[in-house]
C-alpha cells in the first residue's frame, strides 16, 4: 500500500490567459488530496472517494464499465472525478510498463471539488505518484508533473495549460509561459479563501473565453493584458525582499486588476463578485477569483483577520480560510 499526497493552488495571477501561451503565477497551498494505491491482481481498479466535498462514493469498474456508478452525486462531477483516476491510473501503468496494472484507489482530499482550488491537478498527480511507487517504480517530479498534465489534457479535452499540475507537483509559487514552467521564489503571502460552495466547469468556461478571444480583437487584447499583468507581479515578488518596497499592496493593486479582466471575459459570477468586493470593503490589499471561475473561489491578500471574518458573514460565501503557501509539493505520506 502507498499514500501520496499533493497539495491545491491558488492563481496569484494569470488563469485563462496561461492557455493561449501568457504567463500565470500560480502558489500551492497547505490544502492536499491525498492518494491511496494497493495493487490488485484481477488488473482492475476500484476506487473509493470519500471526501472530495461530493457525497462519499465507492466506485468498481476495470476501466471500460459501460454501466454508470449508482451514486447519489452530480453525473458531471462523479465523471469528471474518475475521468482524472483512471488517466492517473493510466499514466502510472505506462510510465511502470505495466498495461494489467490492478489498483484499489482511495482518495482524500480537503480541496473542494472544482472550485479553482486545483481539486483536480492534486489528486491526479498524487494519484500518479503512489500507482507508480506501488508498481515500484519512482518518478522525479517534474516527469510527475509532465505526466499529470496529460493526463489533465486528455480528461479536458486539450483545453489545459501546465500550471496547475506543475504547481501541485513542485509547490511554492511557480512560474508558467507554455511549456516553460519554473519554481520562483515568493515571500509569505497573506492569503485568504472564500468558497461559495460552488463549482465551475471548466472546460464551458475555458471555450467561452475562446469564443470571446476568436470574435473580438479587444477580448484577445484583454487575455493579453493579463499577461502583462502576471510580468508586473513577477517583478513585485523578486523585488519583495526590499524592505522600502510595499509589496503586498502592489500586489493586490494588480490582483484587483486581473480580477477585472476576468469579469470583463465572463469568468465571474454573482457570488464570486460579492465575496471580492467583501474582501475589498474589509481592507484586503487585493481580491480575485481563482481557477476557471464560474463559481467557486476567490483568493484575497490579507494579514489580519478583517477579511475572513467578512466572508464568513457575506451571503454567498459557504467557508472562509487563511491558506499557507505550501513550501513541498507531492509527497509520499
Ligand atoms: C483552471 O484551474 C485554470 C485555467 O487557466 C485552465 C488551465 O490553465 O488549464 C482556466
Amino acid at each position: 500500500m502507498t499514500v501520496s499526497s499533493a497539495p491545491g493552488k491558488v492563481y496569484l495571477f494569470g488563469e485563462h490567459a496561461v492557455v493561449y501561451g501568457e504567463p500565470a503565477v500560480p502558489c500551492a497551498i497547505e490544502r492536499r488530496a491525498r492518494v491511496t494505491a494497493e495493487k490488485r491482481s484481477d488488473g482492475k481498479l476500484l476506487v473509493h472517494a470519500e471526501d472530495l466535498s461530493l457525497d462519499g462514493f465507492t466506485v468498481e469498474y476495470s476501466g471500460e464499465s459501460e454501466t454508470h456508478p449508482d451514486v447519489d452525486v452530480s453525473e458531471s462531477l462523479l465523471e469528471a472525478a474518475m475521468g482524472y483516476v483512471d488517466a492517473a491510473v493510466a499514466q502510472a501503468r505506462d510510465a511502470a510498463d505495466a498495461p494489467d496494472a490492478g489498483f484499489e484507489v482511495t482518495i482524500e482530499s480537503d480541496i473542494p471539488l472544482g472550485a479553482g482550488l486545483g481539486s483536480s491537478a492534486a489528486v491526479t498527480v498524487a494519484g500518479i505518484d503512489a500507482a507508480t511507487r506501488e508498481l515500484g517504480v519512482e518518478l522525479a517530479p517534474e516527469e510527475l508533473a509532465d505526466r499529470a498534465y496529460r493526463a489533465e489534457y486528455e480528461v479536458q479535452d486539450g483545453q489545459a495549460s501546465r500550471a496547475d499540475t506543475f504547481c501541485s507537483a513542485m509547490g511554492g509559487a511557480v512560474r508558467v509561459e507554455g511549456d516553460d514552467c519554473r519554481r520562483i521564489d515568493a515571500p509569505d503571502i497573506p492569503f485568504v479563501i472564500g468558497f461559495d460552495g460552488g463549482a465551475g466547469d471548466t472546460g464551458k468556461l475555458v471555450a467561452g473565453v475562446r469564443e470571446l478571444r476568436e470574435e473580438y480583437g479587444f477580448a484577445a487584447d484583454t487575455v493579453g493584458t493579463i499577461g502583462d499583468i502576471v510580468s508586473e507581479g513577477e517583478r513585485v515578488l523578486a523585488a519583495a525582499e526590499n524592505p522600502d518596497g510595499d509589496w503586498i499592496a502592489e500586489l493586490g493593486d494588480l490582483m484587483d486588476f486581473n480580477h477585472g479582466l476576468l469579469e470583463s471575459l465572463g469568468v465571474s459570477s454573482r457570488s464570486l463578485d460579492a465575496m471580492v468586493w467583501a474582501a475589498r470593503d474589509a481592507g484586503a490589499y487585493g481580491a480575485k477569483l481563482t481557477g476557471a471561475g464560474g463559481g467557486g473561489c476567490i483568493v484575497a491578500l490579507d494579514e489580519t483577520e478583517e477579511t475572513e471574518t467578512a466572508l464568513k458573514f457575506t451571503p454567498g460565501c459557504e467557508e472562509a480560510f487563511r491558506a499557507e503557501l505550501a513550501t513541498e509539493g507531492v509527497r509520499r505520506e
